[in-house]
């Protein structure tokens, strides 16, 4: 087999760690139909490209150079004009870049062309957004996801170089055997591993139910932190986790580093826990895997949408957030589960500050915060224990001597709001925070608990 005879781009998975130099370009196509440009939200291109550099920068490249590329027509071979395909060559060896990032859809064989003509590697939209959730997916499921996706994007790489040769070879589609071809024989490879990561996805899937179900069995509310790239989740998630009180690590030594148990002020202990950041324009092949780094936001009892109220993409970027959401299955106009954390006020100017106080006013479910300064921190809590609480009865209950047992037990399995000394005759009176379920559970392990409880 010739060397030319088949041809996949180069090796398609760049190591994360790589800090190798590379330059990012958004091509901007000019003859895009209108209803394309209404899809992407119609942001400026050097929005997008400013996005893709971010992007780029969060899987450690080193970004040599960026640029908006304008192109008239859509050539098939190489996507850019050959003028401008010289021009990129000569940046890609003045920067010696060993990358070059496409901020957009390329076909395998633009691919390839142009990772011929540059004698550097080309990565797409797909696949910089496949780098960015190899490095993040924290489950078992969401690591399989990715790798999934990447075999099928990598099988869909696979480009045929028609040569007599491989004419004469190409046998009558039979797979395997001799007539198989180099290209066959590589498809079949990444279908087989395709088919094994699909069972092995399976298994774990069904694994994951059941650590949901033990995992539900922590009874605090999960809350989860979702936003577009850059609204800085993991800057809040930091700030509170940092400013407030952090319960013991022990319980929760299973919880991914992305989870943290926090107390509220009021007492209420729940579980944070930040999300991978939502991108515009995912690629459908793509989703899935998506959909598994989030798995988090379907359980949570509270989803705190941050947004960074001062880019000036704001509002398509909400947008994308809650159409991600919707596909979800999580209604985000679901003002009970969903709330909106407009952060970075402090890059707000003074007069964009008052309509935004103005708003966040009239709407409860709409808070004003920055993660920086740490103005609105404190509201944003209150607002959180609320909401988590809403749904629970504060009860008191008498405890005697002989309770020890339920005493640990409502201290391990309910919120536990106060609790005083034993008085003279050795009676303990515990508040406590209880849903429906855990009066339940009350009832039915202590049931000379309960007649001797006031409602507070
Ligand atoms: P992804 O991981 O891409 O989803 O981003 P993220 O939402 O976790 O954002 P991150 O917390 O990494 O913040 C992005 C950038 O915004 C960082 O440079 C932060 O320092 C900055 N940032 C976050 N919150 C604030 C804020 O309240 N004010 C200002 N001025 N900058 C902020």
């Amino acid at each position: 087999m010739s060397e030319d005879a088949v041809t996949g781009p180069m090796d398609d998975r760049i190591a994360a760690t790589d800090s190798g130099r590379a330059i990012v370009l958004h091509p901007w196509i000019k003859s895009a139909p209108q209803s394309a440009q209404a899809r992407s939200g119609a942001r400026a291109p050097e929005d997008r490209l400013e996005e893709a550099v971010g992007l780029a920068a969060a899987i450690h490249l080193d970004i040599a150079h960026s640029a908006v590329v304008p192109v008239a027509g859509p050539k098939p071979g190489t996507l850019f004009g050959q003028g401008k395909v010289e021009e990129i060559k000569e940046l890609v060896q003045l920067e010696e870049a060993g990358l070059v990032i496409i901020d957009g859809v390329v076909t395998p064989i633009q691919q390839r062309n142009l990772e011929r003509a540059w004698k550097a590697k080309v990565l797409d939209r797909t696949g910089l957004i496949l780098e960015i959730f190899g490095e993040r997916a924290a489950t078992r499921e969401g690591t399989l996801q990715v790798e999934l996706a990447h075999l099928m994007y990598q099988k869909s790489r696979l480009v045929r170089s028609w040569t007599h040769l491989e004419r004469q070879r190409g046998g009558l589609g039979f797979v395997g055997g001799p007539g198989e071809t180099q290209i066959e024989a590589d498809r079949r490879h990444i279908q087989d591993r395709i088919t094994k990561l699909e069972n092995q996805l399976e298994r774990v899937t069904r694994t994951r139910e059941l650590h949901r179900k033990t995992r539900r069995r922590v009874p605090y509310p999960i809350v989860a932190l979702v936003g577009y790239t850059n609204a800085g989740k993991s800057t809040l998630f930091n700030r509170l986790t940092s400013s407030g009180v952090l319960a013991e690590d022990m319980l929760f030594a299973t919880l991914d580093p992305t989870m943290r148990a926090l107390d509220m002020p009021g007492g209420q202990r729940v579980i944070l826990s930040d999300t991978v950041g939502f991108i515009s324009d995912l690629p459908t092949s793509l989703v899935a895997a998506f959909r598994a780094t989030l798995e988090e936001v379907l359980e949570a009892d509270l989803i705190l949408h941050v947004r960074d109220i001062s880019h000036p993409d704001t509002a398509a970027q909400r947008q994308d957030v809650h159409d991600v959401l919707r596909e979800l299955g999580v209604d985000p106009q679901n003002t009970t589960r969903v709330v909106e954390v407009a952060n970075k006020i402090d890059l707000m100017d003074a007069q964009a500050r008052a309509v935004l106080d103005l708003t966040a006013a009239q709407d409860p479910n709409q808070l004003a915060v920055s993660a920086i300064t740490g103005e609105g921190l404190g509201a944003l809590s209150a607002l959180v224990e609320a909401r988590v609480t809403a749904h629970l009865t504060a009860i008191e209950i008498a405890l005697g001597p002989q309770h020890a047992a339920a005493r640990a037990w409502l201290h391990e399995n309910c919120t536990v709001s106060g609790e005083d000394a034993a008085d003279s005759d050795g009676i303990i009176r515990i508040r406590i925070k209880a849903s429906s379920a855990d009066i339940g559970r009350i009832a039915k392990l202590y049931p000379d608990l309960l007649p001797e409880a006031v409602a507070l």
